[in-house]
């Protein structure tokens, strides 16, 4: 199926065989939606998808989830993966974050990835930030014992309140850094669209590793 029109983009959306438009229809939590038992890894807020696929690429033994709120930005992914073909380790989720609870298992997912997600700066938006007290209850709930969550951002601000709210919620902060291009972890980094926009503008980029601690 050639991708021409954006006008359609929802039926589009809902015949392609990566993408799940309806997760809560499924009639299963998505993490057995993939044969087999390989860890489950998944990204909230993917774009137009540059690192899931970079990702699954270098990855196959892990299978990835890639949440994405907007028909449009999944349009473009969709054209991306016209021309280079898509891996069967990847399923996009047209769907918010804020289902997460509900389309996972308890203790299903290996790690969570959180890659320049909007910064709600307005104190009114707070709850809305991927890292608000109410998302990482959700995170906690889905991530297996020792999983974790791994956040980028050039945002300060929303990086100092990831990791103050981490720590309120008796999370365990394993690594962090204000300067991602400057630390041993650029080795392993891959990076997304926004981050190489954003170090094309010479921001620094923060990253965080998180655990939850004591999960009964
Ligand atoms: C700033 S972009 C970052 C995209 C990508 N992660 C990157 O680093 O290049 C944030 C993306 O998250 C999506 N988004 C925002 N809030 C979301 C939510 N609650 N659930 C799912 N996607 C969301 C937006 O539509 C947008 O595509």
């Amino acid at each position: 199926m050639r991708l021409r029109h954006i006008h359609n983009g929802k039926e589009i959306l809902e015949a392609h065989p990566r993408v799940i438009t309806a997760p809560e229809k499924i009639g299963k939590k998505l993490e057995n939606v993939f044969d087999g038992s390989n860890p489950v890894h998944i990204e909230l807020g993917s774009g137009k998808g540059l690192f899931i696929r970079e990702m699954s690429k270098k990855n196959p033994e892990i299978n990835y989830f890639g949440f994405e709120a907007s028909t449009k930005v999944i349009f473009k992914w969709l054209k991306q993966i016209e021309e280079e073909g898509f891996l069967d380790n990847y399923f996009i989720v047209h769907s918010k974050a804020e289902m997460v609870r509900e389309l996972f298992s308890e203790r299903s997912v290996e790690r969570i990835y959180l890659n320049f997600s909007d910064p709600w700066p307005k104190l009114k938006h707070s709850r809305r930030r991927l890292t608000s007290p109410m998302h990482l209850d959700a995170y906690g709930h889905v991530l297996i014992n020792g999983g974790e969550l791994v956040l980028k951002t050039d945002n300060h601000d929303l990086f100092q309140y990831s990791l103050d709210t981490l720590k309120k919620q008796n999370w365990t902060v394993k690594y962090f850094t204000f300067d991602l291009y400057n630390s041993e972890h650029i080795q392993t980094n891959v990076a997304t669209e926004y981050e190489t926009m954003f170090v094309e503008e010479g921001k620094t980029i923060c990253m965080l590793i998180a655990t939850l601690n004591d999960k009964q």
